[in-house]
């Protein structure tokens, strides 16, 4: 059996809060640290404070128990060996991390050190920052042999963070002392031998007792530049299916077709292949922008990931010309907007480009009804209501009188809509769909319009029948 471990994680968003959770569920004491009193004792009182599969039920499980919520980072760094940072690395003005929160957490710790640690960079850096967190708590007057620092990237994606944390592809530890790497070893055993799995209420993912994840050990920067070069890559791989969507629309071919071809492929793989509006979230558009900008100031070319800057933001002006080409001019035009999130099942809509288009489609002069199940209210600050923006409390209700539907989330309420009711309440039954939701040959048997991404123009017969698929 595992032994507990007494674990601090500073930070308490999305990566901070999931993960202290899945320690405590993985059999360790937490104390989870942040700075903002109101969400401490939100956390306290049971309030997850993020819309996350599975973290209601943990916090309800551990609060106040196996993990403590507090303010005092001092206390924290007193009382637990391995400390994981999980503050925020925003993105400054240059398209850098701002690393000044994980600066801040440095000097704090190196200033209540009272024996062994290990500071571990669970948040997204640029590599060489565990170099700098070692000479901050150095320049504290810490002792060089009183603390390792480690990478411990995390791959969560919103929504199923916590089972991506219990039951991951792999885990990455970067550590260039044996010390620290036995203590991370540790605390991650109950996952890598398979203990976690045998249990009969664990939550449940694709590791099992007889495949439990792998556990790879590297260097700390290489374990820094796997995080950037992971986000990098998937972001990639979808500006790639996007580019190639956009040939698809001109040769009259079908993307799903071409990306369940090359997807089959076992060196690409069917994952992140999906076409749409472009990429968006917490991650990714930083994560490729910071990766960008530590290469230019190690004076390596990599231009490539401006290529798919690029092609991102372009995704979201074709959508724009797709939707204008349908509707002739926009000005005026009545827009029902499914999906606000960056994606289907969260609430978050940080770089989302449903909100990016929205405010596109408002700058045309159209009018917006707009319905998301989670993120309306998070909208609300960046697209608050007005004469030409507004609100609904479903489908049918954003639908009534629109001259078009747009889809631009993909959750799994939009794929099963009820297309005769849809119909009925629109003013001219014109589906576009920035998600690949349904079927063209369906959606014209339905009597719609329906355009999508990298397909061709689905039309009814009593218009211009333009059906090739
Ligand atoms: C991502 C990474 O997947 C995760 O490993 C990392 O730790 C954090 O960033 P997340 O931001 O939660 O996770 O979302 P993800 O599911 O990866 O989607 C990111 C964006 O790409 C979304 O806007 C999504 O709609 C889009 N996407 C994803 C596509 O357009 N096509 C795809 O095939 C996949």
């Amino acid at each position: 059996m595992s032994e507990p471990i007494q674990i601090a994680v500073v930070g308490s968003g999305y990566v901070g809060l999931v993960a202290a959770m899945c320690f405590a569920e993985m059999g360790h004491s937490v104390i989870c640290v942040d700075n903002d009193e109101r969400k401490v004792a939100a956390l306290q009182g049971g309030d997850t404070l993020i819309h996350e599969n599975h973290l209601p039920q943990l916090l309800e499980r551990y609060r106040n128990t196996k993990v403590r919520f507090m303010t005092d980072l001092g206390e924290a760094t007193r009382s637990c060996q391995a400390i994981f940072v999980a503050v925020g690395t925003p993105q400054s003005e240059t398209g850098d991390a701002d690393l000044s929160y994980v600066e801040a957490v440095a000097s704090e710790i190196a200033r209540s050190i009272n024996g062994y640690k290990v500071i571990i960079e669970k948040s997204t850096v640029p590599v060489y920052t565990n170099e700098w967190i070692r000479r901050v708590i150095e320049r504290n007057g810490v002792a060089r042999d009183a603390f390792d620092v480690v990478s411990n990237p995390e791959f969560l994606r919103e929504g199923t963070a916590v089972e991506d944390f219990l039951h991951p592809d792999r885990i990455v530890i970067g550590a260039d002392s044996e010390r620290a790497s036995a203590l991370l070893s540790a605390i991650y055993a109950p996952l890598t031998e398979g203990e976690y799995y045998r249990r009969s209420d664990a939550i449940p993912g694709c590791c099992s007792t007889l495949k439990p994840p792998p556990l790879l050990l590297t260097s700390t920067k290489s374990a820094e530049i796997i995080k950037h070069a992971s986000n990098a890559f998937l972001a990639l791989k979808i500006s790639f299916i996007n580019a190639v969507s956009n040939l698809c629309e001109a040769a009259d071919a079908n993307v799903e077709q071409v990306a369940q071809g090359i997807g089959l492929d076992s060196r690409i793989g069917p994952k992140f292949l999906r076409p749409g509006i472009g990429y968006g979230g917490s991650c990714f558009p930083k994560d490729v922008a910071a990766f960008r900008s530590v290469a230019e100031q190690m004076g390596v070319d990599f231009s490539l990931l401006s290529e798919v800057e690029k092609i991102n933001v372009n995704q979201k002006k074709r959508f724009l010309s797709k939707v204008r080409s349908a509707l002739w001019t926009l000005r005026g035009k009545r827009l029902a907007v499914l999906g606000l999130a960056f994606k289907g099942d969260t609430d978050d809509i940080r770089e989302s480009p449903a909100i990016d288009l929205v405010q596109m489609f408002l700058g045309e002069g159209c009018t917006i009804v707009a319905y998301d199940p989670a993120a309306m209210k998070r909208a609300e600050a960046e697209l608050p209501p007005s004469i030409q923006m507004s609100y609904a409390a479903g489908v049918a209700e954003a639908a009534k009188d629109a001259d078009a539907l747009l889809i631009l989330t993909d959750w799994q309420e939009f794929a099963n809509m009820d297309l005769e009711q849809l119909r009925e309440v629109m003013r001219y039954p014109i589906v576009i769909d920035g998600r690949n939701l349904y079927d063209p040959r369906h959606m014209i048997d339905n009597g719609f319009t329906y355009l999508s991404i990298g397909r061709p123009a689905a039309t009814p017969i009593r218009e211009t029948a333009t059906l090739v698929i």
